[in-house]
């Protein structure tokens, strides 16, 4: 079966109260669309048309990755209207799947079900709500066949007693769909050519109108107000942890711990509470991440310690490195095994070595850095020269005494030992101590200046 997926995602989103359109607001860091366009791409879809409103010229620029069909409803005159703007632009043979551009937590299986509804037939997910209030009712006969939906707005009292609610999301052949859309009218209270007409249609028809429930009400929730959003973050994070915790990882308190991205955890890896993982991230086993650290795009290899308050970003953590409390790895780093990197520490752009350290308080930045090399507390590497940027090349087995500033471009060859306080500007040969540093000087009686009375 080959499918075509149609997002409606042209309705302005007033409640919102945003300059920026409904449907570009994040969840996980991800826009609505892309969550509601990578469902799609899960299920296989071979045409994807993104139905965009007026102004929404934003919505398309913000998504120009995506492989859709952008169509242009320069009107917003209902979701009936909406839908027939893109059904002749997708392939008539083909099952079509109407998705909401604010609808993002329906899951792939929820929406497999749905589409297991036979050809002839159309499939429309359902949900039970304790309060349905604004929703479509399902209206169904005798035999529980459904023949219609009815609109909040247009709906009796007896009608609104009706629980079970149209999620908006249905799945029908193409040309079927298109068939009905000709045949809908905007006589009703909103004066809006209503999607959901098509199903009192079809039902007249004798066409089968094929339910799946939705146990989760959340899978078919839409993001209308800001409020709204935040639930769905929360979650969303919330069965993100529940899956990595089925996976045997560790998290201290699911509730406190935010996934926005691809992850891929080993088990036995230990994540305490406020830990933000972004983009793609990697953890191999046994790695402990401790409080409020951030790791974005990052592989993080096995038995890490990450102590608190870290931010990794774009780096290569190789196994058994310490890392923190209160450090910074910026992009394009790379640790070796068993390397350490201290509190309030700044790296940028280097290589440390295997099992080399820079325990205090140093920024290290466009450094190639041997192995077993213990850095002092207050190093620098002088990178910059206000124009360029220049390299630092350090060998194996350098001990740099604290307070040393490194002027790049330089290179300090293996089992150099430098003098606390040096600045090193020319390059230094292997196996040799390089120191410049004032004499000392001691000045008898020396008297302080004091103030005059
Ligand atoms: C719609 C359904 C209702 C269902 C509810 C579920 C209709 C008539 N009603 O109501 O049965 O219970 O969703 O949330 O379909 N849109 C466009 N162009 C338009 C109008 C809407 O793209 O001209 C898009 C909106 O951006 C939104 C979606 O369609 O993503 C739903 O539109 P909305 O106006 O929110 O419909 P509801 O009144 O909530
Ligand atoms: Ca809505």
């Amino acid at each position: 079966m080959s499918l075509s997926v149609i997002i409606l995602a042209a309705g302005k989103g007033t409640r919102m109260k945003s300059e920026l359109p409904k449907v570009l607001h994040k969840i996980a860091n991800k826009p609505l669309l892309a969550h509601v366009y990578d469902a799609a791409k899960k299920l296989g879809a071979e045409e994807i048309a993104i139905v965009y409103g007026h102004g929404g010229i934003a919505v398309k620029n913000a998504c120009d990755d995506f492989e859709a069909l952008w169509i242009e409803q320069t009107e917003q005159l209902g979701t009936g209207h909406a839908v027939k703007q893109a059904i002749n632009e997708i392939k008539q043979d083909n099952t079509v799947l109407v998705l909401y551009g604010d609808v993002p937590l329906t899951t792939t299986d929820t929406l497999k079900q749905l589409l297991s509804a036979d050809r002839d037939e159309i499939g429309l997910l359902t949900v039970e709500l304790e309060n349905p209030f604004g929703y479509g009712r399902i209206i169904r006969n005798a035999e529980n066949l459904v023949t219609g939906i009815i609109e909040q707005k247009d709906a009796t009292e007896q009608q609104q007693q009706i629980k079970e609610v149209n999620s908006g999301i249905l799945c029908c052949k193409a040309s079927l769909l298109n068939r009905l859309l000709q045949n809908i009218n905007n006589n009703n209270s909103q004066g809006e050519y209503y999607l959901t007409d098509i199903f009192e249609l079809a039902a007249s028809q004798g066409i089968t109108i094929a339910t799946t429930i939705c146990e989760n009400s959340f899978e078919v929730e839409g993001v209308n107000n800001r409020n709204q959003l935040a639930a769905l973050e929360r979650i969303y994070q919330q069965r993100m942890a529940y899956k990595l915790m089925e996976q045997g990882v560790t998290i201290i308190d699911p509730t406190r711990i935010d996934i926005r991205g691809e992850v891929n955890i080993e088990n036995d890896v230990t994540l305490d509470i406020n830990v933000i993982l972004e983009g793609n991230v990697n953890i191999g086993k046994g790695t402990v991440i401790s409080s409020n650290s951030i790791i974005k795009n990052s592989d993080i290899g096995e038995n890490v310690t990450i102590l608190e308050n870290c931010v990794i970003e774009n780096s290569t953590i190789e196994h058994s490195c310490n890392i923190g409390p209160f450090a910074r790895i910026r992009p394009d780093t790379v640790m070796k095994a068993n390397a350490k990197i201290g509190n309030f520490v700044e790296v940028k752009k280097s290589v440390i070595g295997e099992g080399s350290k820079v325990n205090h308080l140093s920024y290290i930045g466009d450094t190639e850095m041997g192995a077993d090399v213990n850095i002092g507390a207050g190093t620098i590497t002088c990178n910059y020269d206000g124009a360029y940027k220049h390299k630092t090349t350090i060998g194996d087995k350098v001990f740099i005494g604290s307070d040393t500033q490194l002027v790049a471009p330089v290179t300090v060859r293996e089992g150099v030992t430098i003098g606390a306080g040096t600045t090193v500007t020319k390059d230094v040969e292997a196996e040799v101590l390089v120191i410049s540093r004032a004499p000392q000087k001691t000045i008898k009686g020396w008297q302080r200046p004091k103030k005059d009375k």
